[in-house]
């Protein structure tokens, strides 16, 4: 019998190594490599590409081939039964597709899975693996939200040799693994939970979904620092990465795409959680604005996150400061690049908040990524300065460049649009957004092209 190998993995950031040391070589953390056993040098070898992510099983030795003349093979779709969920995916689950869905703790994932499965159970047989509940609290669910369960198997398991056993059994087209942080494979002496057990558990996983083309959801818990159980070690594995997000206080919450080997990334599933679950919201554009508008501090912006506008506001509190290092919060945008508009706004503006706290948020809970929320964020902060609302039904968008230019973001005519179509009467845009007539089917169109216009344009 081959003698098992073994190998070290720290705990942290799931960095390996062959012998073992006091501190990580990859993050520098102490005390935390761990020993685990390497499958034998035999089946390691057909093995090894599915722990990269890949796809094994080939027994002849792979050969070179011209590119243009492989086979394509299309991709068979199906349909979740939740638009918004499809939208997502890039237009449906990929047969053979493994995709993370991540989240904060009881932001709905099992709820929005345990619908996904029910609704694809007559094309894909399924079965639901809780790590964390009972079945009979996954029963109840299922049947308070009056979902088909006809086709769907459950499982109460966490080790996966014993999962895949039964899927073995039961050639399941589909399995949801909720979740990941539960499950633990025989292979390690790691607690469950740790990085490496988590890793090790979700990588056979991935190899079993290559090996029989079944399509697997794995759900994971967010870590306080925001990644999925630990930096990244599951993100490369996986065909795709979605995370759901929103104020666990509001009812809104936003799915997104945050890797995805099949769909456009930054795609946005917007749900409703409800008394019947999870209702998608398929024309969500205004439902981010607070209602509140005309406060100062206050502004609508367009953002277009994946392929469709969407209205949302933004407020800021600049308030003065007690401490002599004054706080700047950024909710739902990124800190960093608050405290670079501050920073043009002082030097290019001549406008100082040395001595304020400034206080940004999103409405609703969702995150902004794009460069065009830097216009209004700049306009809100202005806005709360002063003290003065800003023109009633104003939206804007656009980048601040360092040297105090606006400059013009992609797609400006469809967020025009998207602002006209809800009944918003000003847009402050990047000049190079703006269209030439000055006003975009009853909106009239600010164009700003220095801070100074922006400045001016808040009024
Ligand atoms: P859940 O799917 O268990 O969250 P997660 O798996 O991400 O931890 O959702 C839990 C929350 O959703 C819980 O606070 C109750 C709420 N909820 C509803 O409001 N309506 C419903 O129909 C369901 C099933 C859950
Ligand atoms: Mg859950």
């Amino acid at each position: 019998m081959a003698k098992a190998r073994t190998a070290y993995v720290c705990n942290e950031c799931g960095a390996d190594t062959a012998k073992w040391q006091g501190q990580c070589p990859a993050c520098g953390a102490w005390d935390t490599m761990s020993e685990i056993v390497l499958e034998p040098a035999a089946s390691a070898r057909t093995a090894a590409p599915a722990r990269r992510g890949g796809w094994a099983g080939a027994a002849e030795a792979p050969q070179v081939t011209p590119l243009a003349g492989v086979r394509q093979v299309d991709d068979l779709r199906v349909s979740t039964a939740i638009g918004e969920f499809d939208r997502v995916l890039g237009g449906g689950l990929v047969e053979g597709a493994v995709v993370l869905v991540g989240g904060d703790p009881g932001i709905g994932k099992s709820t929005l899975l345990l619908q996904a499965v029910a609704g694809m159970s007559s094309v894909l047989p399924g079965l639901y693996v809780t790590g964390e509940e009972s079945l009979a609290q996954v029963a109840g669910r299922g049947q308070r939200l009056g979902l088909p369960l006809d086709g769907v198997n459950a499982l109460a398991e966490t080790c996966v040799e014993r999962i895949l056993g039964h899927a073995a059994r039961l050639r399941p087209r589909l399995i949801v693994a909720d979740s990941v942080q539960t499950l633990w494979t025989e292979t390690l002496t790691a607690a469950p939970g740790s990085v490496s057990q988590v890793r090790e558990s979700a990588a056979r996983l991935v190899r079993y979904a290559k090996e029989t083309g079944t399509a697997v959801f794995l759900v994971g818990h967010v870590t306080k620092e925001g990644g999925i159980a630990g930096p990244r070690v599951l993100e490369h594995m996986v065909d795709a990465v979605l995370y759901f997000e929103g104020d666990v206080g509001s009812r809104f919450r936003v799915l997104r795409a945050f890797k995805n080997r099949f769909g456009a990334v930054n795609e946005l599933g917007v749900f409703a959680m409800g008394d019947k679950g999870l209702k998608e919201v398929p024309n969500p554009s205004a439902i981010f604005l607070s209602g509140a508008s005309r406060q100062p501090g206050s502004c609508v912006m367009v953002t277009r996150e994946g392929t469709r506008p969407l209205l949302v506001e933004v407020q800021a509190l600049v308030d003065s400061s007690p401490l002599s290092n004054p706080r700047r919060v950024a909710v739902g945008l990124e800190q960093n690049r608050l405290a670079m508009l501050l920073a043009v706004l002082h030097r290019h503006g001549g406008i100082a908040v040395g001595d304020q706290d400034v206080f940004v948020n999103v409405v609703g809970g969702i995150r902004v990524q794009e460069t065009a929320a830097d216009l209004p964020v700049l306009l809100a902060v202005l806005s709360s300065l002063r003290d003065r609302p800003l023109a009633e039904k104003t939206v804007a968008f656009g980048e601040v460049g360092l040297s105090g230019e606006i400059r013009p973001v992609p797609n400006g005519e469809e967020r025009l649009k998207e602002a006209a179509t809800h009944g918003f009467r000003r847009a402050v845009v990047p000049k190079a957004n703006a269209p030439r007539a000055g006003s975009y089917k009853g909106l009239e169109v600010v164009a700003v092209e220095r801070l100074a216009d922006a400045i001016d344009a808040a009024g």
